[in-house]
């Protein structure tokens, strides 16, 4: 089992982006109260948060995996998985729970063959869900490729995915 001491990051062209991420950690002086600006230089760096980069990070900062697991799981900006040419983030926060999210979820993971947290096989869509986008005002709110747009239902949402999906067919 890979132990945080002894983690190789696989990627052929790891070199220049791992010592791109430890110059942004020496930036923040290891400091563990910079786990978010790391995390998401980290993500920017390779695309998505691996667990091998996760072990990475945690080492470095002296944190407890489970820590910086946590919060890159909690927030709707990091990604552990590669992502896909378009990202659709569900808001299941509590308002946009109460108007309808599950639904909206159940239909687009029904539509599009996957379900929260990953992506389709043919690299298109990257299915996430968030706790709050601080858009609670036009629940349910869903983010379309960095956009946030509220009063959504599941065929709206539905709509425009199926949209992204057909234009990317491999
Ligand atoms: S609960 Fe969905 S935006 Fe706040």
């Amino acid at each position: 089992m890979t132990t945080a001491s002894t983690v190789v990051l696989p990627h052929p062209s790891g070199d220049k982006r791992l010592k791109m991420l430890d110059a942004t950690m020496k930036r923040h002086q290891y400091q563990q109260d910079a786990l978010i600006e790391i995390l998401h230089k980290a993500q920017e760096l390779y695309g998505y948060l691996e667990n091998d980069l996760l072990l990475y990070i945690a080492h470095k900062l002296k944190l407890p995996p489970s820590r910086v697991y946590g919060v890159a799981t909690f927030y709707h900006l990091f990604s552990l998985a590669p992502q896909g040419v378009h990202s659709c983030v569900l808001c299941t926060g509590t308002a946009c729970y109460v108007k309808g999210a599950q639904a909206i979820l159940a239909n687009v993971e029904k539509m599009a063959h996957i379900r929260a947290g990953e992506t389709t096989t043919n690299g298109q869509l990257s299915l996430l869900t968030a706790r709050c986008l601080g858009a609670c005002g036009i629940a349910p709110a869903v983010v379309f490729d960095g956009t946030v747009l509220g009063n959504q239902t599941p065929e709206s949402v539905c709509d425009r995915i199926q949209g992204w999906l057909e234009n990317g067919t491999q």
